[in-house]
């Protein structure tokens, strides 16, 4: 039977219709027009920067641990909050169900790309050599991501206290609105608490600020990482001792 996915509508004050009505098309058109000009008038810049040459100690467990935990965070974010709730009744996976599945999945993706973006964050604020490197963005895309980890482990909490889902049914009739430019957005989510509503805001504002960081390297490393043509010319350490060799042995037979 499907079930009842219908919010009880509060109407919105002037701060939450500006935050939570309009900034997401702020948000999403910044996104979307800020990277096509950047790739557009600076491919050079089109890089995730990577620091390993000057330091590999740490980044591997760090990278490895926050990436992993961040993708799937996303994958859930995205499916949770934009898959038709009429879909989800359709195939019999009940709010309460997709709620757990939220905390268990997004609690255990969430403690993993939190303890990696603290060990990247101390790598890069207290390596002398990388904090030379690091620019003022490089740091801050690194720390938002962090309070934002932080805050979105925080709404686990809250969730617990509403298992019956009606409490994500909320954010998904928001974001869903928001996508399909349906009015009254912003009242889903007028009554949710605080930490949700912050969690959101800096979430948007993510969003906002990507295209003028490090972080564009999301969208092309997929294409380019695992389709990659061309060369490189690789020399390893056995390679160049052999070659020193056999070049002393043709050079006393001269
Ligand atoms: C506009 C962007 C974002 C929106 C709209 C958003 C929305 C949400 C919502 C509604 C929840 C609560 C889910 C529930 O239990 O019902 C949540 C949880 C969470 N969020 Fe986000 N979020 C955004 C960005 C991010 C980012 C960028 C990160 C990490 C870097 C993140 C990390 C988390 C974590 C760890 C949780 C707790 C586990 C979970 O429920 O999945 N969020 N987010």
């Amino acid at each position: 039977m499907a079930q009842e996915h219908v919010t009880s509508l509060a109407s919105a004050g002037w701060l939450d219709q500006a935050m939570f009505g309009y900034y997401p098309y702020i948000a999403l058109s910044v996104l979307a027009i800020g990277s096509v000009i950047r790739f557009d008038r600076e491919p050079y810049t089109w890089r995730s920067g990577s620091s390993q040459l000057l330091r590999r100690k740490q980044l591997v467990l760090g990278s490895v641990l926050f990436h992993l935990g961040v993708l799937v965070i996303f994958a859930g974010h995205f499916v949770g909050l934009l898959t038709p709730i009429q879909l989800f009744d359709a195939v019999g996976i009940s709010h309460g169900a997709k709620q757990v599945l939220a905390i268990v999945a997004g609690g255990i993706a969430g403690v993993f790309a939190i303890a990696g973006a603290l060990i990247l964050l101390h790598r890069r604020v207290f390596d002398p050599r990388i904090r030379a490197n690091s620019s003022f963005g490089d740091t801050a895309i690194l720390a938002l991501l962090t309070v934002q980890l932080a805050l979105g482990l925080s709404t686990i909490p809250l969730s617990a206290q509403h298992l019956d889902g009606s409490e994500m049914v909320k954010f998904m009739a928001w974001a869903q609105s928001i996508f399909t430019f349906k009015p009254g957005a912003a009242n889903h989510i007028a009554e949710v608490h605080w930490i949700f509503k912050a969690h959101l805001i800096l979430g948007l504002t993510i969003l906002l600020v990507f295209p003028f960081t490090r972080l564009v390297h999301m969208l092309s490393a997929p294409v380019w990482y695992l389709n990659r043509r061309g060369w490189q010319l690789v020399r390893t350490r056995r390679n160049m001792a052999t070659s020193k060799k056999r070049a002393s042995t043709t050079a006393g037979g001269v």
